[in-house]
């Protein structure tokens, strides 16, 4: 596909992390406003540190590449560094995207950010 790096579309091709987590101690659901598509991160959360996680999409291919390649990152970190994961990090670690194509990456920073956040506030004491 036009512009996709080989990064980008071995990860679309081959996402990993993709699916369902039964009772995930944190959910993040968000819109793009930029083109309507939806994506949905949990997690589960051990010792403070993200133990599991997976995302579902209904995105275009940058949209699952990024989130395939943030679950990757964001696995075994602890919540504060995986709350400083951005867009940026992800595309670069893709390999860069299309400038058309940054919005889509929104998506999974989002997710994963609101999800933690859900978690955050649920062990509110
Ligand atoms: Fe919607 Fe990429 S076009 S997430």
């Amino acid at each position: 596909m036009a512009g996709y790096t080989d990064k980008v579309m071995e990860h679309f091709r081959n996402p990993r992390n993709m699916g369902e987590l039964k009772e995930p101690d944190g959910v993040g659901e968000v819109g793009n406003p930029a083109c309507g598509d939806v994506m949905s991160m949990m997690i589960k959360v051990k010792d403070g540190r993200i133990a599991d996680i997976k995302f579902q999409t209904f995105g275009c291919a940058a949209a699952i590449a990024t989130s395939s390649m943030i679950t990757e990152l964001a696995k075994g970190k602890t919540l504060e560094e995986a709350l400083k994961l951005t867009r940026t990090d992800v595309a670069e670690q893709l390999g860069g995207l299309p400038p058309i194509k940054m919005h889509c990456s929104n998506l999974a920073a989002d997710a994963l950010h609101a999800a933690i956040t859900d978690y955050l506030e649920r062990h509110k004491r």
